[in-house]
C-alpha cells in the first residue's frame, strides 16, 4: 500500500465537528454557526460555553440556571489547594501549575458535572496560584459574579470594572474554540482511548504551553517592549529575521490572511485604551511594530502570507487589563477548556480510537550481541 507521509498532518481531516470552522484563505472563523465578529463582543462566556456544549443559545431561564451551576462549581478540592501551595513554594511556572492542578481534580462519573467543574475550577486554579506565587492569600470565588468577572475578582480581590469584564469576556469568547488545533487534537486523542476528561485536559494544557501554539503572546509583548520606540522597530526586526528567528505573534498554520481573532481583539483593545486603561503609548508602538513586521515578513518570506495572529493582540489586551505576561497563556487555557470539552464530547460520540500510522525508516538487518560483545 502506498503511503503519504504528512508529518504536520496538514492534509489530514481527522474529525467532523459542528463546533467551529476555520477558513484560512478568507480569514473567517465560525463558532457553532456564528461569525466570530458577530458574537465575541456580545455574548457572555457562559452563553458561549452553552452554545458549544448544547448547540443552541440558552433562553433567559436556561442561561440563569447554567450560569448558576458553573458558579457553584468553582471551589477547589483540598488536594488541589495543597498541590498549588507546594508548587508555589517551588516557584513552578503558572502553566505547569495549571497542568498539575487540572490533573489533580476529582474524576467524576457524571460528565456534565465534570465538564462544569473543569471550566470553573481551571479558572480558580490559575487565579489561586497567581496569588500564592505573589505571596497573597487566595480570594474565594464569588458566586454572584459571572465567569469572567469572578476570574478578575479572584485574581485581584477587587470588584472588577465592567469595561474590563467586557474586554476579558470578548477575549475568552474569541479563543474558546478553533478547529482541530494542536491542543484540541491532543485532547481528542486522549479521550478517544476511553480515558477521562481530566486526563484529556491535562494533556491539552501541556500542548497549549508550547511557543508554537499558546505560548506566543508573552514573547510577542516582550518584543514590543524591547523595541521601545517606533524608530528602532525596523532595525530590531530585520536583525531578528537575518538571524533566522521567528517574529512571535505572526504567521499561522491555517490563516494565510489576517487572523479574524486578531481583528476582534484589536477592536476590544482599542476600546480599552480609549476608555483610559493601560499604556496608550505602548499601544501606538505596537501598531507601528505590527506594520513594520508585516512589511519585513513579506520581504524575507515572500509569498508565505505571514500575517498577524491572535497572540499579538492577546498580549496587548491582557497587558492593558494589568495581567503579567505569565498569565497570558493560562488565561487562554481557561477559555479553551470549554472548547476542549466540547471536542471531547464529539469524539466520544464517534466511539473511534485515533491511531495514525508511521512509516518505518530504520534498519531491518541488525544482529543481536550480548552487552560484553558490543563495541
Ligand atoms: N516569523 C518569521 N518567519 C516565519 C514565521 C514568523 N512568525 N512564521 C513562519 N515563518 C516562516 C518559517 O520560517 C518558514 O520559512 P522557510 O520555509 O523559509 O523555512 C515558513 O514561514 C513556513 O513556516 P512553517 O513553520 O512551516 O509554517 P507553519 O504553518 O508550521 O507555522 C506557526 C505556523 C508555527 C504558527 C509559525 O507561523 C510560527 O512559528 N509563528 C510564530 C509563533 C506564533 O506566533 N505562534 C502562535 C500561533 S497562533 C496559536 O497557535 C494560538
Amino acid at each position: 500500500m502506498s503511503m503519504i507521509v504528512d508529518p504536520g498532518l496538514e492534509q489530514v481531516v481527522a474529525a467532523r465537528t459542528r463546533l467551529s470552522d476555520v477558513q484560512g484563505g478568507s480569514g473567517r472563523l465560525t463558532i457553532a454557526g456564528f461569525a466570530l465578529e458577530d458574537i465575541a463582543h456580545r455574548a457572555t462566556f457562559e452563553e458561549m460555553v452553552y452554545l458549544l456544549w448544547r448547540d443552541a443559545l440558552p433562553n433567559r431561564t436556561e442561561l440563569q440556571s447554567f450560569t448558576r451551576s458553573l458558579g457553584e462549581a468553582r471551589s477547589l478540592p483540598d488536594q488541589t489547594l495543597d498541590l498549588l501551595r507546594a508548587a508555589a513554594e517551588r516557584r513552578a511556572a503558572l502553566m505547569d501549575a495549571l497542568r498539575m492542578g487540572v490533573a489533580s481534580l476529582d474524576v467524576e462519573d457524571d460528565s456534565e458535572q465534570q465538564s462544569m467543574n473543569l471550566v470553573s475550577q481551571s479558572a480558580s486554579i490559575v487565579a489561586t496560584y497567581q496569588r500564592l506565587l505573589n505571596g497573597d492569600a487566595p480570594v474565594p470565588p464569588d458566586r454572584s459574579l459571572g465567569h469572567a468577572a469572578n476570574y478578575l475578582w479572584m485574581l485581584t480581590g477587587e470588584v472588577p470594572d465592567p469595561e474590563h469584564v467586557r474586554a476579558l469576556e470578548t477575549y475568552l469568547n474569541a479563543v474558546i474554540d478553533h478547529g482541530l488545533n494542536a491542543s484540541t487534537f491532543a485532547a481528542r486523542v486522549i479521550i478517544a482511548t476511553g480515558s477521562d476528561l481530566v486526563s484529556a485536559l491535562a494533556g491539552a494544557v501541556g500542548a497549549l504551553k508550547g511557543p508554537l501554539h499558546g505560548g506566543a503572546p508573552g514573547p510577542a509583548l516582550d518584543m514590543v517592549f524591547e523595541i521601545e520606540s517606533a524608530d528602532r522597530a525596523e532595525a530590531f526586526l530585520r536583525a531578528k529575521l537575518e538571524r533566522g528567528e521567528r517574529l512571535m505573534g505572526f504567521g499561522h498554520r491555517v490563516y494565510k490572511v489576517r487572523d479574524p481573532r486578531a481583528d476582534v481583539l484589536a477592536g476590544a483593545t482599542r476600546r480599552l485604551y480609549h476608555y483610559g486603561s493601560g499604556d496608550a503609548a505602548l499601544y501606538e508602538l505596537a501598531i507601528d511594530v505590527e506594520r513594520t513586521a508585516l512589511r519585513l515578513l513579506e520581504e524575507y518570506k515572500p509569498g508565505r502570507n505571514l500575517q498577524t495572529n491572535v497572540e499579538y493582540y492577546t498580549a496587548l489586551l491582557l497587558h492593558c487589563l494589568g495581567f503579567p505576561v505569565s498569565l497570558f497563556t493560562p488565561t487562554f487555557a481557561i477559555s479553551r477548556t470549554a472548547g476542549w470539552i466540547a471536542h471531547c464530547r464529539e469524539q466520544i460520540e464517534t466511539g473511534k480510537l485515533i491511531r495514525p500510522s508511521s512509516h518505518y525508516i530504520g534498519p531491518n538487518d541488525r544482529v543481536w550481541k550480548e552487552a560484553d560483545d558490543r563495541e
